[in-house]
């Protein structure tokens, strides 16, 4: 339970209008942090003057170099400025798909970068963070109290609403947990493609043996970056006889060469959650995430 006289929801300019949604969501009060880049591109941060007990911080970590600094300025701020609790709630998590060294003195940033943020907050939720090497995030983040959210019901009920009839696909065996979820609660069929990543910018993709034929295709997945994921899997899907592919996803990364990929592919429409700012966001994660901190805060309030 949220207590509105002991808790603020503190956000960043770049992600104010989700902050702004998940204070209401939550019934607690809202403040921005101001932040002022220099010419030299340090950054100047400004926080309310005093600082309740309980402290949210929301700011998505796409584009994360800089953020990531502006973060940990703001945290041990608020800690000076009395803040003992402290929440980090960042939808989209950076750095976890670095989660090994695929070569020999590669740095393992998963690891690193986890330990940064679980050094500074109490509690660390986000949403779909991509583990795959690891069994759940307080192993990427070892912060005293994690928790992974997942959008996939909300993809799932999206494309039950909005399609008629569609078969989920996921790309690649990572999405198959996603799938499953947004399948079930969309009511809808679903199924998993194989991929193989051969560098950034290039993937192959094999679907799986289901019947494709004059059926709406929706493809789920968690990441889109370059687009060349759902570009592929969009192709092939059109060579079996799919009559309309269209995509789903919770992060829309895209870079700008993205949606190009996709309109050529021939995908028919793209939406995704508001993890990230972008003009495919159609569905908000405000509520969603609303439930996550308030679970934090009712294991916080049994724990201490
Ligand atoms: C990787 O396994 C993820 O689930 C996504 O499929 C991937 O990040 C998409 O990347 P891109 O859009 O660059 O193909």
């Amino acid at each position: 339970m949220i207590q509105p006289d002991t808790t603020l929801l503190l956000g960043f300019p770049d992600y104010a209008p989700q902050a702004r949604a998940l204070a209401v969501a939550l019934g607690a009060p809202y403040a921005e942090i101001e932040v002022h880049r220099f010419p030299d591109g340090e950054s100047r941060l400004r926080l309310p003057g005093r600082l309740p007990p309980r402290v949210i911080l929301c700011r998505s970590l796409d584009d994360p170099n800089a953020k990531l600094v502006e973060l940990l300025i703001a945290a041990a701020t608020a800690r000076e400025l009395g803040a003992r609790e402290l929440t980090l709630v960042a939808p989209y998590l950076c750095y976890m798909r670095q989660d090994i060294a695929f070569n020999p003195g590669e740095a393992v940033s998963q690891r690193i970068v986890g330990r940064w943020l679980a050094d500074h907050f109490d509690g660390v939720i986000s949403v779909d963070p991509h583990l795959h090497r690891v069994p759940d995030l307080v192993t990427a983040v070892p912060a005293a109290r994690t928790l992974s959210l997942s959008a996939a019901p909300l993809l799932g009920e999206f494309a039950a609403r909005n399609f008629d009839r569609p078969l989920l696909l996921g790309p690649d065996e990572e999405s198959a947990p996603w799938v499953e979820a947004a399948a079930r609660a969309g009511g809808l069929q679903g199924a998993v493609a194989h991929k193989e990543r051969h560098g950034d910018r290039s993937v192959a993709i094999r679907l799986p043996d289901v019947e494709v034929r004059d059926r709406v295709v929706v493809l789920i997945d968690d990441i889109a970056s370059t687009g060349r994921t759902l570009a592929c899997a969009a192709g092939l899907l059109y060579a079996r006889g799919a009559v309309a592919v269209h995509a789903l996803v919770t992060h829309a990364l895209f870079d700008p060469d993205a949606e190009r990929q996709l309109r050529e592919a021939g995908v028919r429409s793209l939406h995704s959650t508001d993890s990230i700012a972008h003009p495919s966001n159609a569905i908000a994660l405000s509520g969603l995430l609303a439930g996550g901190c308030a679970e934090i805060c009712a294991r916080t309030a049994e724990e201490t």
